[in-house]
């Protein structure tokens, strides 16, 4: 019996890759997490209460699209943040933003364009769902280096306009996962231009879009509505799991045109998996509370500074503009992180396991990505193992 060939060339995931990396190994001293994107901030304190008044809501089966409250919510958080109102017609809630980037590329790219094969352009290292959901819908992913000679992040305009021509998605991470970089107003705008000029929808992955360094980062939704572009042509992805320490709750919404909405509800309607109604309802009061978000961001900012400190005066090191990683060169990331592990038990990600070789280059394979999600003092005692084993 056959398996899919569009699926066989997918390397196993990160984490799984990760464990095979190391786990034969014992660890130098006591561990020390860093590899995944899983905060360990205190999570907002009015979740139990009202997860415990809405229990019944287990009993039914929830609304698909997400609960009127929850949508206004979400709405009202676009409005205060971004400075765009949004008819509810335009979000959907997301059971974690992970599946909606997937679903939303199975709802909008076509299956050919100009009556050909079309691509898919994503940044190189990148969260790795872009290219699942490009396999999936049959179209050539194309990978574009996202790297410090780009300002880590894709350069999609420099690509030959036989590639633009065939593009029917873009993807776009700002913050970027893995490298950090904040996409500018300047940036976004040119990229909507260029869309517009070939033809291509753009899907904006901002789930790290509230923790950041010097300023909140600019979000596609204001600068689309700004310039006048057509909502059909972007669609935007927020996620609580960043925003408000809740990965376990598996939450997020998207917002696009009305059309394009429709197109992905109703595949939601089908196959997808709504989040259950006692999840929406706290979903709910986590969009209209920025109290524990601030106070999440000033963490991360606390953390950002004594990167900084520790890191001071080594060749390589940056702080993101935004996120919660550093994307830090050294000769080799998966022997990087093996070293450390076995040396000192401190567990970070290889930049590899990100990215994809093309042309024999692989944009990631020199880097390892390390996560500030402990504590301080956890992510202190890393930090400086950290520099002492593969910076000294
Ligand atoms: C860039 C990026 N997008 C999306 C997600 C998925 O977020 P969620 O937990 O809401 O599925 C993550 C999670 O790590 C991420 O790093």
């Amino acid at each position: 019996m056959a398996f899919p060939e569009r699926f066989s060339n997918l390397p196993d995931y990160a984490f799984p890759r990760l464990r095979k990396l190391l786990d034969a190994h014992a660890p130098g001293a006591a561990p020390i997490a860093m590899s995944i994107g899983e905060p360990k901030h205190p999570m907002p304190d009015f979740v139990a209460g009202i997860l415990a008044e809405n229990i019944g809501g287990f009993a039914v089966y929830p609304p698909n699209d997400g609960t009127p409250g929850l949508l206004d919510a979400i709405s009202g958080w676009v409005s205060r943040r971004y400075g765009v109102a949004l008819d509810q017609d335009r979000i959907m809630a997301l059971n974690g933003t992970r599946e909606g980037l997937f679903n939303a590329a199975l709802a909008l790219a076509p299956e050919e364009k100009s009556g050909k094969r079309p691509v898919i352009l994503m940044p190189n290292p990148f969260y790795q769902v872009y290219a699942v959901a490009a396999l999936a819908v049959g179209a050539e992913p194309v990978y574009v280096p996202a790297t410090a000679a780009t300002g880590y992040l894709p350069d999609y305009a420099s690509l030959p306009a036989d590639i633009l021509s065939r593009t029917v998605l873009a993807w776009i991470c700002s913050p970027a996962n893995p490298q950090g970089a904040v996409a500018s107003r300047d940036y976004l705008s040119d990229l909507l231009d260029l869309s517009e000029k070939y033809d291509f929808r753009l899907l904006a992955d901002e789930c790290y879009s509230e923790i950041w360094r010097e300023a909140p980062p600019p979000g596609l939704l204001e600068i689309g509505a700004a310039k006048g572009a057509d909502p059909e042509k972007y669609a935007v992805f927020h996620s609580l799991s960043k925003r408000s320490n809740m990965p376990g709750l598996r939450s997020g919404f998207v917002a696009t045109g009305p059309e394009s909405m429709q197109r992905i509800r109703r595949l939601r309607s089908f196959a997808g998996a709504p989040l259950p109604l006692p999840l929406q309802m706290v979903a709910e009061a986590c969009w209209r509370d920025e109290a524990h978000v601030a106070a999440s961001l000033a963490l991360y900012q606390q953390k950002y500074r004594m990167a900084a400190e520790i890191f001071a005066g080594h060749q390589g090191f940056r702080l993101p503009d935004g996120g919660m990683f550093l994307w830090l060169p050294v000769q080799n990331g998966e022997a990087a992180t093996l070293k450390l592990w076995r040396e000192t038990g401190v567990r970070v990600l290889p930049g590899a396991y990100l990215s994809r070789d093309v042309g024999g280059d692989n944009p990631g394979k020199d880097y390892i990505r390390v996560a500030l999600v402990a504590p301080e003092e956890e992510t202190r005692r890393g930090l400086i193992r950290l520099r002492d084993c593969l910076f000294g």
